[in-house]
């Protein structure tokens, strides 16, 4: 009685890994895609008045107008990129909203979308749901997971209609230079295809670097479509609020697809956004370098662990640790994490990426202390017991 369609989307293995957790009580959850920061005071104030000021019908379906003003003048001093408020800005339900939105709208059955390995789950499914083919192009740690354009030059074909980006990245924590993302647009243009560069983390940089936008190089509106987010920035995931740029003629048939599906976004969140945007930034900062701490606590206890290796990400909030001289496959070994030591971590299987885990940070440093303690003696145990 189901559509083909969602039956050929695979359920993660890592809910097996939440039974599990739930089963054995008292975990450290470092599976974690969200902060743990509570939500800034003048932002969750901003929704109750738009609640209690009756702020709760539909809003204009592609966002509040200050909103989109915004996010449109962000845009512009952030990026130098112009973009027009009314008709190049929607406001959907989070950054998955968005991405969900440019897929289905861009892609026919059939075409190709290149997606950079390891990846963020929801870019294969929602390849999957538009009844396109994924192609994959794998990048290396000894590279940093950074992409190499001439790599993703070969998988071009006369079919490839978008070619998936992510910097700062999950679950690699890596950030794209500028010239890098600068030969990727410049291949889009020559190629003719569009990059839907997911840009939720673009405030999560560390060591004094700078993300670039993929928006900010010529010839970029044709070929761009950023999906961006107050998630992550802001520690609001549970407000869902995100936004898609991009040129008028995509963002009118995007409008379509978010129409259909939301109507509006939330309002109430909305003002919160607007709120958060207009507000002083001093607490993202906090929250940013606070994730600094804890990434350069969890790299150091990490490659404490034998047979353990982990690069320091520079964005976001998760390392990528290199499992592969444990001789134990990603997923068997986070089950086995849950079990022994109640740690839960994200098995790199999921991710398209054996021989790896993700370890999130966005948990505070206590929690990250005691979960690396109790993996360390996991561990240790586990190449005992092989002797
Ligand atoms: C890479 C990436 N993109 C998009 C999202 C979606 O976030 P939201 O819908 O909360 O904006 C996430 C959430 O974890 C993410 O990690």
């Amino acid at each position: 009685m189901l559509a083909e369609r969602i039956l050929a989307v695979q359920r993660s293995p890592f809910y097996s890994i939440m039974e599990l957790a739930a089963k054995k009580g008292n975990c450290i959850y470092l599976q974690l895609g969200e902060p743990d920061f509570t939500t800034p005071k003048a932002i969750l104030e901003a929704a109750k008045k738009a609640m209690d000021e009756g702020h709760t019908h539909y809003g204009p379906d592609r966002g509040s107008h200050e909103l989109r003003q915004l996010i449109a003048q962000k845009i512009k001093k952030q990026y130098g990129a112009d973009y027009n408020w009314e008709d190049e800005i929607l406001i959907t339900a989070g950054g998955q909203a968005g991405l969900h939105i440019a897929v289905m709208a861009l892609a026919n059955p059939g075409d190709e979308i290149i997606i950079l390995v390891p990846y963020y789950p929801p870019y294969l499914v929602n390849t999957t749901l538009a009844g396109a083919k994924p192609v994959f192009v794998t990048l290396r740690s000894e590279d940093g997971f950074i992409p190499d354009a001439a790599e993703i030059e070969k998988a071009v074909s006369p079919k490839t209609k978008a070619l998936i980006i992510l910097s700062p990245n999950n679950p690699t924590g890596a950030v794209y230079p500028a010239g890098v993302l600068k030969r990727l647009v410049e291949l889009a243009r020559a190629h003719k295809f569009m990059i839907i560069s997911d840009e939720v983390y673009e405030c999560l940089v560390y060591d004094g670097l700078t993300h670039t936008s993929a928006l900010s190089f010529p010839g970029a509106k044709e070929h761009v479509v950023q999906v961006n987010s107050f998630s992550k920035t802001y520690a609001m995931t549970g407000l869902r609020i995100g936004y898609v740029a991009a040129s008028a003629d995509k963002l009118l048939q995007f409008l379509k697809y978010h129409h259909t599906v939301n109507i509006s976004a939330n309002v109430p969140s909305q003002w919160a956004c607007v709120t958060a945007m207009k507000g002083p930034q001093d607490s993202v900062e906090e929250m940013r370098q606070a994730y600094q701490k804890r990434r350069d606590l969890l790299v150091k206890m990490l490659n404490d662990i034998p047979g353990v290796q982990c690069n320091t990400p520079q964005g976001a909030f998760y390392a990528l640790a290199d499992i592969r001289e444990l001789g134990i496959p990603s997923l068997e070994f986070a089950e086995y994490l849950v079990q022994e030591a109640g740690v839960v971590l994200t098995n790199g299987s999921g991710l398209g990426y054996e021989g790896f885990i993700r370890v999130s940070y966005a948990a505070d440093e206590r929690k990250i202390e005691e979960a690396m303690d109790r993996m360390k003696k996991a561990v240790l145990k586990m190449k005992s017991s092989k002797k």
